[in-house]
């Protein structure tokens, strides 16, 4: 089948795809942000339920956006307008794509600012700061962090500056040479931190929190928990997928490609868990220590390590690395959009809109330096921007996005883009999708917001 042109270009190989959509998805979330929440959430119950959100929820609307994506080959804003065009539906589905790009581009105001922490990390691996480390001391060292806004402006400066640099570039070139090298290292790396950990830690309270089921756990907290971070680690339900999803070859199949995606996710943030939970509770350090707990525990264990500022250093550059290839795919959809629809050049449009994003971050990263001034809602500017997006905005856009590929779109039109050769799952996934994913998410999100 000859494919058809898009004016960003195409990825050369079917597996360029897999990378650069694992690359979005493997990031801070899985690292950092992984372990913590299922710190909070009680263990063994949260990864249950994150398991089966990311088959019955995360998996299906993952493929409905990067088949929504491949259909028109065009930016996410265009793709849809013209599918209404087609299709005769309301033009006013186009808010979905609009909505999308807000999202990931607020999330990128913090995900910036947690970025320019690692590269601080990295920083200290390098020197050699990790030697020697105990739990005290690895506080300490990330207090100092969080109240030093000039440290983390500098990191946040400099790492928004590579953003705009790597997105500024085309597509077929840079990111596809990175994440190919990049992944398997990131997977390499955390399997070897992992075995260390377990054999220093306390790898058989680790190996029973992680693993072991109670339904006392299970909270309705849990499941809403779960729900929002499944989607925030797929990258779905901010357009990041959905513009990737253009630069597909249609000689791969999107249900396999999507599948390697969230198998590779979980393998990630299963590892990260493994890397920290032994030490924690070898050091006994709180479970429930929320987003510190990466940035404290994983310097205890490198600084113990023989080779621990060499290890340290490799791992802080692969986590930076990684949050590159997410933060970048957040400002796809707008870039690719400014780029057609007003042909600005992609390093001009990259500039314009990380520029926007590093000013909001300046406000993200105040609010972490006075970490106890609470602003609105009882809630800190990085807390504030957390919570309404992961737990309004991204709901809510994947809703609105599974809604208009279950219900709106003509099935024929998905089929055709869905059915390979290889895999044809087609109507399974469209049936869990409408009848699964959707009501799951409408009903999870709408008790989230009335406090169930
Ligand atoms: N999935 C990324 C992570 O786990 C975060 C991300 C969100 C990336 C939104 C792109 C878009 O870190």
């Amino acid at each position: 089948m000859p494919e058809n042109r898009c004016l960003q270009g195409i990825w050369s190989s079917p597996w360029i795809f897999i990378f650069a959509a694992g690359g979005s998805a493997v990031g801070l979330g899985n690292i950092w942000k992984f372990p913590y929440v299922l710190g909070e959430n009680g263990g063994g119950a949260f990864l249950m339920v994150y398991c089966l959100c990311l088959l019955a929820v995360g998996l299906p609307v993952l493929i409905a956006e990067v088949s929504l994506g491949r259909t028109v080959r065009s930016n996410p804003i265009d793709t849809v307008n013209d599918l209404s065009e087609r299709n005769l539906l309301h033009s006013r589905w186009v808010i979905v794509p609009w909505l999308a790009g807000i999202t990931g581009f607020l999330i990128l105001t913090f995900y910036s600012v947690i970025s320019g922490w690692s590269m601080a990390y990295l920083e200290r691996a390098v020197a050699g700061q990790f030697a020697g480390l105990d739990q005290s001391s690895a506080q300490s060292m990330f207090d100092t962090l969080l109240s030093s806004p000039g440290e983390m402006l500098f990191w946040h400066s400099l790492f928004m500056f590579l953003v705009i640099l790597t997105v500024g570039q085309s597509v077929t070139r840079g990111l596809s040479t990175l994440v190919r090298i990049l992944l398997p290292a990131l997977i390499i790396i955390l399997l070897f931190l992992a075995s260390y950990s377990m054999l220093v830690g306390n790898a058989a309270e680790a190996i029973d929190f992680l693993f072991r089921w109670s339904w006392q756990d299970l909270t309705f907290d849990v499941v809403l928990a779960a729900v929002g971070h499944a989607l925030f680690s797929l990258s779905v339900g901010m357009g990041a997928m959905f513009a990737y999803g253009a630069y597909m070859s249609k000689r791969m199949s999107i249900a396999r490609a999507c599948a390697i995606v969230v198998g590779v996710d979980l393998l990630v943030a299963l590892l990260a868990g493994l890397v920290i939970f032994p030490l924690v509770f070898a050091f006994q350090i709180d479970v429930e220590a929320g987003p510190s707990l990466t940035f404290v525990s994983l310097p205890i264990i490198l600084g113990a390590l023989p080779a621990g500022p060499f290890v340290g250093a490799i791992f802080f550059l692969l986590l930076v690395i990684a949050a590159l290839t997410s933060a970048i795919s957040m400002l796809e959809l707008f870039v690719a959009w400014m780029h057609e629809k007003y042909y600005i050049g992609r390093l001009q449009a990259a500039t314009m809109l990380g520029g926007a994003v590093w000013f909001i971050g300046i406000a993200v990263l105040m609010s972490f330096a006075d970490w106890d001034s609470k602003l609105i809602f009882g809630l800190n500017g990085f807390e504030l921007l957390d919570k309404f997006t992961t737990l309004i905005m991204l709901p809510v856009v994947a809703i609105l996005l599974s809604v208009l590929v279950a219900w709106a779109l003509p099935r024929d039109m998905l089929q055709k883009e869905l059915i390979t050769q290889q895999v044809n799952h087609f109507q399974w996934w469209h049936n869990v999708l409408k009848y699964i994913s959707i009501p799951v998410m409408v009903l999870i999100t709408v008790a989230g917001w009335i406090g169930v």
